[in-house]
């Protein structure tokens, strides 16, 4: 059965809700070698075997949102908050720089107040000018007004990042408090297409009561949307969040699942969208040290590594056992080059790495 819907999907034929549920449910061995499989062949062929690095920096951890599953909710007292200055952004876009990776990503929690809107308007304007806008710069800073994303692509940003984190309206209603709106989220990834971003979405997996038909709804909601670039990582639990207190800490037995679910995801996405960016989340290497690379062997072909000030790291828990919190930015570097010659891979250094379908896009 599953042989069947691969042969489609390698001749690019569309597949069905039912035929991504039914390739997101495999178990046996040989049929999600036979998945990773066609997943990487499909890979080769539209974006090729190279790894593309883009340089994180967790520049803050205050955050207006309070979200269930998420370590740095405003109402978790046991967080030590912080907020690096605009020199220190800068120089950490400016070390991803000069390492030779295309493109930074600068993260934080939520604020949408005018000092935070314009701190990041300057230092993006900064990274532009420094690095004669070579460098890509990738914002995965929330939900903002239409104009607040203006601001910030004038001032040089390219990519925006704001995940979806699921399509059931029952589950996004579940793990976040009333006041959070998916309504609001999806009008957020539509005003950031208006605005000519890259945009990127994505989902948690293995959340609570979340079904395989779930996530075949919510790749096919990427595909709908007509995403560039795709983030996505398993859920894993925090000890400090209402969620994480709910559920047991996960068991080495329930690693290896969600490290499974998150892997057949970004091949069914890659199986499905094809010509996009795919990361393969740090989230990944929580639940196994090599899951990074097993990442962009079932698909992916983006890696984020940290850049942030190691001090910083541990404060910018969103989930338990984040891994890279007591390493610096080079050995986070040497360490990911290694691992990805190991696959046979190559970096793309210096290539800001933009997805062909985003090229597509703009020629229509
Ligand atoms: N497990 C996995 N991913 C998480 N995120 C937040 N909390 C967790 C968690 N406990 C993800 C969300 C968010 C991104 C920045 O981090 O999907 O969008
Ligand atoms: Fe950070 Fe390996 S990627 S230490």
């Amino acid at each position: 059965m599953t042989d069947v819907i691969l042969a489609k999907a390698k001749r690019k034929e569309e597949l069905s809700l039912e035929e991504i549920a039914t390739l997101l449910s495999i178990t046996d061995p040989d049929e999600l070698q036979a998945l990773y499989d066609c997943a990487y062949f499909l890979k080769e062929q539209y974006v090729g075997k190279i790894a593309y690095f883009r340089g994180i920096i967790e520049c803050s951890n205050l955050c207006m949102k309070d979200c269930y599953y998420c370590g740095i909710r405003k109402s978790n007292t046991n967080v030590e908050r912080f907020l690096m200055n605009e020199d220190e952004i800068f120089k950490e876009a400016v070390w991803a720089f000069e390492a030779e990776y295309g493109s930074c990503v600068i993260q934080s929690g939520e604020r949408q107040d005018e000092v935070y809107i314009s701190m990041i308007e300057r230092v993006v304007g900064r990274i532009k000018e420094a690095t004669k806008g070579e460098l890509g710069i990738t914002l995965s800073l929330g939900e903002q007004t239409e104009e607040t994303y203006a601001r910030w692509k004038k001032a040089g940003a390219s990519r925006y990042l704001l995940r979806i984190e699921t399509t059931n309206p029952e589950i996004y209603a579940r793990i976040h408090p009333a006041d959070h709106s998916m309504e609001v989220r999806k009008e957020c990834l539509a005003a950031l297409r208006r605005t000519g971003y890259q945009v990127g979405t994505g989902v948690m997996m293995g959340l609570p009561g979340q079904t395989m038909e779930d996530l075949a709804n919510d790749i096919l909601f990427l595909k709908e949307i007509d995403i560039d670039m795709v983030g996505m990582g398993p859920y894993i639990p925090h000890g400090d969040t209402p969620m994480g207190q709910e559920i047991p800490a996960y068991t080495d037995e329930k690693k290896k699942e969600a490290l499974q679910l998150g892997l057949k995801m970004i091949a069914v996405t890659r199986i499905v969208l094809r010509d996009i960016n795919i990361a393969a989340a740090t989230a990944l290497q929580a639940l196994e040290y090599t899951g990074r690379e097993q990442g962009l062997l079932c698909g992916a072909n983006v890696i984020m590594p940290n850049v942030t000030e190691t001090d910083y790291r541990s404060k910018y828990q969103l989930y338990d056992n984040k891994p890279c919190t007591d390493e610096n930015s080079s050995m986070c570097r040497g360490c990911l080059s290694g691992r990805i010659k190991g696959i046979g891979e190559t970096v793309g250094f210096n290539e800001r790495g933009d997805a062909p379908h985003f090229y597509k896009r703009m020629e229509k």
